[in-house]
Parts: C-alpha cells; structure tokens; sequence
C-alpha cells in the first residue's frame, strides 16, 4: 500500500467518509444504513469501524473507504485519492522516478486537456466575450465553467501545446488536432468558443465549440464535439455532471437539458443539479450515471418537433434504468436558454416545478389532438403502452395501468392485456435470461475466491483445479462474465473473500458446499426455463419439440436430486 493510502487510512475512519452519505444507526459490531447503492426498505448496509470496511449484503457492493468514494462519486481510484486526501489533510507525494514519458498514457492526455484548456481560456476574444453576454453568459459563468475561444489559426494550439513539451501523438490523440498531408499538425478546433467538457471527476476529457467569428466556414457544423479518444466517450459523459453531483443527490433531482448552452443557462439560474447531453441521444449508461445520484429526473429538451422525439426517446432510457421521469413542458419555440434570457430564471423555475409526469403528460398531449375515443384508445396503445412497458418495478407499472385505464375508460385487465403484447427497449444491462441475481451473486462470489486464492502465494487449495469446477458449476456464459469484470471490480472482489472468508479456516468446506449451491441454484433455472419452453410447446401443439423438453425436464429434476444434500 502506498504511503499516502496508509496515512489517509489513519486519519480517517470509514465511519468519516461514509456517514455524509447515508444515516448510519448503530448495531452490534458496527453500524448500519440502507444501501446508498440499490433501493431498499430494511438496512442491509454495514460499516464496520475496526477492519475500516463496508459491505451491503442487498446488493453484494463493498470494500475500503477508496472503494466507496469511487462508487458513491462516480470517479476513479486517483480521483477518490484526491477527495480523501483532501478530506483527511494529507499531501498527496508523487511517487519518485517516474519520468513524463513513461507515466501512463492517461496521465498525459490528462495534463496536455488541462493545458489546452487554459490555452483557450486565455484567448478570449472581445467578440466572443460580448457574444456570451448578449446571451446571458456572465463573466462569473464563463470563469467557473472555464469557457474559451479558439482562433482562427491553422495550428495555435498545437503549437503552443509542442512548446510545453507534449508529443505530436498525444497532442492527435487527445482528438485535439489532425496530422495533415505534410505531416504537420492542424487543430481540431477553429474560430470556435470552447466548452471544455468534464468526466465525473472535474476533469477536463473533450470540448464541444460553438462556431463563432467572421472567419468561420459558413458550412462548418454549428457545434463540433472531441472525436471518441480514449478518455472522451460520449455515451458514457454528461456535460454538467461533474458539478451536478452533490447538487442531484441533495436535492434527490436531476434536470437533463440539451447542449452546452442550456446547462450553463440552467447552472446560472440556480438549478445546480443540471446536466446535459452533447452531442448525442441520451442513453441507458447516461441514465445510470444519474441513477447513482437521484431516481428522479426532469426532462426538459426543445419543444419543437426534433425535441420532443428526443425527449421520448430519453425519457424511455431513462425508465428502463428505473428512473421516475417528469418531462417539462416550455413555451413552444423556446429552449431552456432562450427561456431564462427572455423571460427569466422565475419562467424556468415554473418549467421545472410544473414538470408532469411522463406518462401523465403523453395521455394529456394526446388528448390535445386526438379528440374521438376510438382513435385515442388506438394512439395511447400506440404511442405511450411502449413507455410503461420499459418500466420494471412492478408497483410503478400498476400505477401507469390504472392511469391509462383510467384515461381510457377501459378495464385495467385489458390494458395489462395490450401491455403484454408491446416490445420492450433493449436493456443495456441484459442479463442472460437463465442468470437470476441471486445466482450471479453466489457465482461473484465463488469467483472472489478464486481471484483471491490466485493472488496469495500459498493457495489453501489448488487453484487451477478450483476454477475449472467452477466454470462448470456457473456456466460458461456467466464466467465468461464474470472475467470481464475490470479490475478494480476484480480487486473489491479478492478484498470481499478475504474478508468473508479469511479468518474462518474452514475455506475448502465452504466452497465445496458453494459451488453445490451454484451447481443446483443453476440447474433449477435452467429447469424452470425449460418449463416455460414446454408451456408453450404444449400449447401450440407441437409434439416432437414437446418430448424433447420433457427429456430435457427429466434429466434436470434427476441432476438436481442427486446434488440435494
Ligand atoms: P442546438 O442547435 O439546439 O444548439 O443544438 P443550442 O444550444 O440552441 O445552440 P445555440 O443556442 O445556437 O448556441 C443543441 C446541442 O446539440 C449539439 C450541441 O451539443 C448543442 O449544444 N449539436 C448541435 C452538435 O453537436 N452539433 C451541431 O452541429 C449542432
Ligand atoms: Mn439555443
């Protein structure tokens, strides 16, 4: 362990860095809230002061005080060093000997945005200036969202950017500039103001440019983005979180708008739990992002025809990861930015504080236009059944039933009926449909052995032959899985069994009793799944398919038989 891990280790407690977060109550050994990380009535998340641990037994989450900011933070193993080093006042020493050029990549790419960053920042235009007060964007608001101006230069930035010692590779890696026929450089970005775009982090990854000035292309796109480098990815970033995190999960709410100018707008109004999206549709992984934060969100895009598609289309992502979804309505022709400079914050506020719910709002829009019943009933189960399909949680859905039911004057039955019938969204997450939690967790956790036993150097068992009874026992699916893990999810996953099972002695009983319990646990899902294949058979008369089921049914029930203990 690094020196500074172990100093911070020593000034704080777990009970420091986890108690801002959730409401603690005490309980035997430690202490004990419900789980910051999955939604849950009865507290299954414990701390324990004395190992400086946590672990929830809901949802299977735990580790150090590191892991936690990691998780509750959204950010990386460097940024929680730097929010606890900070926390517990400690220093945080570079490690000696390392040379710039053999420091990893990311570190570089890191340090030459935040240079470009400042390079922009610094050559601010009076044009460009009085253009971002013209539209509301006040000296305070270009400052803290270190606004910019890229000129009209071929290759300023780069220039600039090889002056201070960084390489030509890094500088077109970064998605900063383009090597040309002749080899040299040639920005990315010109005669553009520039939005230095942040990970969850605060670090600067990307830029989107607003074209400005009389030299600009007047074909060039109005606003360009980074290309996808190794540290900007657009589906995984939104514009704004950074600076919306704490403000989200105070005020349990997050407001999505679109593009760099209606986030800045929007923080400048007060609503500091804002983020946007940049350039691209809003997706599950954005959603999840929020989800961590709060299980509500605001929609608020255009209203012209192009913003209300992309506000149904977020808004069923966003249901899909179990969000709630209010969607505000605002004057048609008027996105959020143009609605704080012409009408002001208070027009905004009641924007969002009369946000209605998605559902509520789609069988109210459709009722605007499609006066005659039949029609109606034909649109709701067109265009709004899709979005409560992409609802999970069984008491939400019942709720939209008996709302739509309602609307339609018809009986909830025949609404569940239609719902039955409508495709839902592909899910980002998509689990296999043999795999139920409860199996992936026992299957995570037989693997934590095996990554924990791989990495002591005398294993209490041999480790190769471990792992093969263990692909067996899991599948080779949910291994497959389970090897993809990153490996900080791997190094939480050796840090959990050396917990729950290094001090007990007992290791090579409890995982032969384990990998039973997976070997049935999967054997049984199978079995179940079969069953339903055979329901179905059955009922479309299918015979051949159906004896082949029942040997398959057979054969499972006596597998399982043979595993009861
Ligand atoms: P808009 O065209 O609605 O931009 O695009 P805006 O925010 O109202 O821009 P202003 O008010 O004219 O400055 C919304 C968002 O879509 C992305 C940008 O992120 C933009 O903020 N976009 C738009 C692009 O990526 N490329 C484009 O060419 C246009
Ligand atoms: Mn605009």
């Amino acid at each position: 362990m690094s020196d500074t891990v172990q100093q911070i280790k020593d000034r704080l407690s777990i009970i420091d860095v986890v108690s801002p977060y959730v409401k603690l109550e005490r309980t035997g050994g430690g202490m004990r809230a419900r789980c910051p990380f999955h939604a849950e009535r009865t507290p299954s998340f414990f701390v324990s002061p004395e190992r400086g641990t946590y672990h929830c037994f809901g949802c299977g989450v735990g580790g150090d005080m590191f892991s936690f900011v990691e998780a509750i933070e959204g950010i990386d193993f460097k940024g929680a060093l730097v929010v606890l080093a900070e926390k517990a006042g400690v220093e945080i020493v570079r490690q000696h000997g390392t040379e710039r050029d053999a420091r990893h990549e990311r570190d570089r790419l890191f340090e030459l945005l935040e240079a470009a960053t400042i390079f922009y920042a610094s050559r601010f235009s009076t044009e460009a200036v009085e253009y971002l007060h013209e539209r509301g964007v006040s000296d305070a608001l270009i400052t803290s969202f270190r606004l910019g101006y890229a000129e009209s230069s071929w290759s300023a930035l780069s220039e600039h950017l090889r002056g201070k010692g960084y390489s030509e590779v890094d500088i077109v890696a970064a998605g900063l500039a383009k090597k040309n026929e002749r080899g040299g450089l040639i920005d990315k970005f010109r005669n553009r103001i520039m939005f230095p775009i942040s990970d969850p982090a605060g670090r600067v990854v990307g830029f989107s440019g607003r074209i400005f000035g009389i030299e600009a292309h007047p074909d060039a796109p109005k606003y360009l983005n980074s290309p996808e480098t190794p540290l900007f990815q657009k589906s995984k970033l939104l514009y704004g979180f950074d600076r919306a995190k704490q403000s989200m999960r105070k005020s349990n709410c997050a407001v999505l708008v679109e593009g760099q100018m209606d986030l800045i707008m929007s923080h400048g109004a007060g609503w500091n739990n804002t983020v946007a999206v940049s350039g691209t549709a809003f997706t599950q992984e954005h959603a999840t992002l929020i989800r961590r934060m709060t299980e509500n969100i605001v929609i608020a895009l255009d209203a012209d025809q192009a913003g209300i598609k992309a506000a149904g289309r977020a808004a069923r992502a966003a249901l899909a990861c179990n969000l709630n979804v209010k969607v505000a309505r605002l004057p048609s022709g008027l996105d959020p930015a143009d609605l704080i400079v012409k009408q002001g914050a208070d027009a905004w506020k009641n924007s969002i504080r009369n946000a209605e719910d998605i559902i509520a709002f789609l069988l109210a829009v459709l009722g605007e236009h499609v006066t005659h019943a039949d029609r109606f009933r034909r649109a709701v189960y067109e265009s709004v059944l899709p979005f409560v399909a992409d609802v999970t949680e069984p008491l939400k859905r019942e709720h939209y039933v008996r709302m739509i039911a309602g609307a339609l004057g018809v009986s909830e039955n025949a609404v569940v009926e239609a719902l039955a019938r409508v495709p839902v969204v592909a899910r980002t997450e998509e689990k296999d449909p043999f795999i139920r939690p409860a199996s992936l967790n026992r299957a995570k956790q037989a693997y934590a052995i095996y990554v924990w036993q791989k990495s002591v150097e005398n294993a209490t068992f041999d480790v190769d032959s471990y792992v093969h009874r263990l692909k067996i026992a899991v599948g080779a699916p949910v291994f497959d899985e389970l090897e993809l893990l990153d490996s900080a999810e791997k190094e939480q996953l050796r840090f959990s069994a050396e917990r729950v099972h290094g001090a007990s002695g007992g290791l090579v009983a409890e995982t032969e009793v384990l990998l039973r319990v997976i070997t049935r646990g999967r054997l049984s899902d199978e079995l179940e799944a079969v069953m339903g294949m055979l329901k179905r058979s059955e009922s479309s008369g299918n015979d051949a398919e159906t004896s082949r089921l029942l040997g398959c049914a057979k054969a499972l029930t006596d597998q399982i038989a043979a595993l009861k203990d």
